[in-house]
């Protein structure tokens, strides 16, 4: 397909790690069926500040598309409506904004992955527990949307409860640090939801280290790799993860529909679901079959490249000697 037009998308990426990784290489890798875009990446380190100031360079740019995963929703909304209203295409990913001055969102469910967390783990207890939630960052929108879906799915059973909520940021280090002070005082929970995989497995750590029995442990992500999610399940160090997709490759999708002013859907929610004993090790072998193919498509792709520029070299030789 012949792409003459050269795009710049600018995306600024909250924070890093293993799950943002992901994202990142998704959307490469799709962004390699278009040569002629580039894409221009900051990443804030968690630090809303920096992210503003990112996005505003971003900005100064001179960048067709905004792709933005915000860290926090509230403080990071009026940089993103100043350029939505200045018409620039605003694709928000994961994490959302606190208005609707944006072109299109991309990304999982997080009330749905709430909800079905919550409808697990009354299951899981019988419709009977005490749980500790541990949160995101309460001002990231995945932190409110998950709490609010698995409390609304609690309502059903009068005899579950949240006992407590400890706000763990998102990482492993923060969440560790404040569970063990907690955990074997006031609070013995029978559950523990932890908002993503890496608090879920701090989780485990501080109730070992502590010496306590391990309770029944949700995550969230999902990802595959050593001590990722799905590991955490096969070795049943967590009970339950709810997969999570980047949507890397939806959004560049997206983006590339906007900008070559093809039809595009102005919500891309991407479902979720459960990972316990019973799937995982189907969920394993899948991960591994996708991947195994995308390693095979990436090395057509450097063939492909490689073909291009030999029939290049050759041409220009032909030129040449029939100028001679
Ligand atoms: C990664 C992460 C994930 C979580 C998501 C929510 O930075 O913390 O673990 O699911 O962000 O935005």
């Amino acid at each position: 397909q012949k792409e003459p037009k050269h795009f710049t998308i600018g995306f600024s990426q909250c924070s890093s790690d293993d799950w943002r990784n992901v994202m990142l290489q998704e959307m490469n890798r799709e962004l390699a069926y278009h040569p002629n875009t580039r894409l221009l990446y900051r990443q804030a380190n968690g630090n809303t500040a920096l992210q503003i100031a990112q996005v505003q360079d971003l900005l100064k740019s001179g960048i067709d598309l905004l792709i933005i995963s915000p860290n926090e929703a509230v403080p990071l909304t009026a940089v993103v409506a100043e350029a939505f209203k200045k018409k620039l295409p605003v694709i928000v990913v994961d994490r959302k904004i606190d208005a609707p001055y944006y072109t299109a969102y991309v990304g999982g469910d997080n009330y749905e992955v709430g909800r079905m967390a919550g409808e697990y783990a009354a299951h899981l207890l019988k419709g009977k527990g005490d749980i500790l939630e541990l949160t995101g960052l309460p001002r990231s929108s995945p932190a409110i949307e998950r709490h609010k879906g698995f409390a609304d799915a609690l309502k059903a059973y009068p005899q579950m409860h949240i006992q407590k909520q400890i706000n763990g940021e998102w990482l492993k280090e923060k969440a560790q640090e404040k569970l063990i002070k907690t955990i074997g005082t006031e609070t013995r929970p029978t559950l523990v939801f932890a908002h993503n995989d890496r608090m879920a497995m701090a989780t485990y750590e501080a109730y070992r280290e502590k010496g306590l029995p391990v309770p029944h442990i949700i995550g969230v992500d999902g990802l595959p790799g050593v001590n990722a999610g799905m590991d955490l399940v096969a070795k049943k160090a967590i009970t339950a993860t709810m997969m999570y997709p980047t949507g890397g490759e939806k959004a560049i999708r997206t983006a590339m529909d906007i900008l070559q002013k093809r039809n595009y859907s102005k919500q891309s929610l991407i479902s979720t679901t459960v990972i316990d004993s019973t799937n995982v090790r189907y969920m394993q072998l899948q991960t591994e079959t996708t991947l195994s193919q995308q390693k095979a498509i990436e090395r057509q792709q450097g063939m492909l490249a490689n073909l291009k520029a030999i029939y290049n070299n050759q041409r220009t030789f032909v030129y040449i000697l029939a100028l001679s």
